[in-house]
């Protein structure tokens, strides 16, 4: 097949289109035909050698296809099954090996590659909201990146569980689809602390933040005593080491650094997430904005073009 391959760390140049061995099935396991991989920004870490994995590695986390054979032991999926994954490596190809306690069937009416852009994000979108912060109605939320593939999503969750959604994007683009997608206020980022406290007073019960270094210390001010800090990311690079004491005299605020792992740990709470998430997608009440598509062959395009800004929404490659 061809796939992806990953030799040495580095830029989006080390990303190598190339043959490479068709990945084989064990027992637990299934063969599936990769129908659209989605870009993260942990590729990116991967990538850089920032998150360090083993060389050489075929990178991607996240993806949906059609299942070509099942090892033994799998029940619960079939040949010709539509399914997706996230938090699996090797999406980045044209065929993938995802051992189906991992595998997610994809509801009739979402297509292959909507799944391929919602998993992986949506999952995240819906613990941020549900179990870091359980969001309830009326609160204020601030969503950095808001245009993001995460941020949208973000941001039609927070609305759909009743929030005031305050997002800060870079552009007017950006800027109009976050308030498409239900933001109620849309902020730059230069001085965005004193914007919040401007329109919310006391400040917002929840910062989403997965931008990282610039934005860290703008939203810890941004949050009201006892308001919690979800530092999911760090587009924009690692936050530096921080004085527990800082959290105290800014009003004894809560921070967490949250992980998807930890939150789809068990087949039930990945299964919930998941039935949410396409749920919503099915009923529309999700919208999923895809905004690039690349052939496989030019992943290192899609890197440049998401380290660079340049995209919104959600990143695919298509094999
Ligand atoms: N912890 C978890 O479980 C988890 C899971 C998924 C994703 N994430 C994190 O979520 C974040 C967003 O991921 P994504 O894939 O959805 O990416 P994305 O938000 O679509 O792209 C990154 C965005 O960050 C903003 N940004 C601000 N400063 C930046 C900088 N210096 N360089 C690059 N971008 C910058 C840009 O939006 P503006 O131009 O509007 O600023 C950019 O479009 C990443 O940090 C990722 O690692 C975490």
């Amino acid at each position: 097949m061809r796939a992806i391959v990953v030799s040495a760390t580095g830029g989006p140049e080390v990303l190598t289109y190339t043959d490479h061995p068709d990945p084989e099935v064990n027992p637990g396991e299934v063969l599936v035909d990769v129908a659209a991989a989605g870009v993260n920004f942990i590729d990116v870490y991967h990538r850089m050698g920032r998150y360090p994995l083993s060389l050489p590695f075929v990178p991607g986390e996240e993806g949906a296809g059609t299942v070509a054979a099942v090892g033994e032991d799998v029940q619960d999926v079939a040949v010709g099954d539509t399914v997706a994954w996230a938090q699996v490596p090797g999406g980045y190809a044209e065929r993938a090996v995802v051992p189906a306690s991992r595998l997610l069937r994809v509801p009739e009416g979402v297509a292959p590659e909507t799944a391929a852009a919602v998993t992986l994000q949506g999952l995240t979108a819906h613990y941020l909201t549900h179990s870091t912060y359980e969001i309830k109605p009326g609160d204020d939320v601030l969503v950095h990146a808001a245009a993001g593939g995460m941020g949208l999503l973000l941001t039609q969750i927070a609305k759909l569980r009743g929030a005031r959604v305050i997002g800060t994007v870079s552009t007017d683009e950006k800027e109009t689809l976050a308030r498409q997608a239900g933001a109620d206020e849309v902020l730059r980022y230069r001085g965005f602390a004193d914007a919040v406290r401007d329109l919310t007073g006391s400040g917002v019960h929840v910062v989403y933040d997965g931008v990282g270094a610039a934005t860290f210390d703008g939203s810890l001010a941004s949050l009201r005593p006892r308001g919690m800090m979800a530092l999911y990311g760090q587009a924009s690079g690692p936050v530096p080491p921080l004085d527990p004491q800082v959290l105290a005299q800014r009003g004894s605020l809560f921070l967490t650094r949250p992980s998807l792992g930890a939150y789809i740990a068990t087949r039930d709470e990945l299964a919930w997430r998941a039935s949410d998430i396409f749920g919503w997608v099915a009923s529309g009440r999700l919208k999923v904005h895809i905004s690039h598509r690349y052939p496989l062959a030019e992943a290192a395009r899609a890197h440049e073009d998401l380290e660079a800004r340049r995209t919104t929404g959600k990143v695919l490659l298509i094999p």
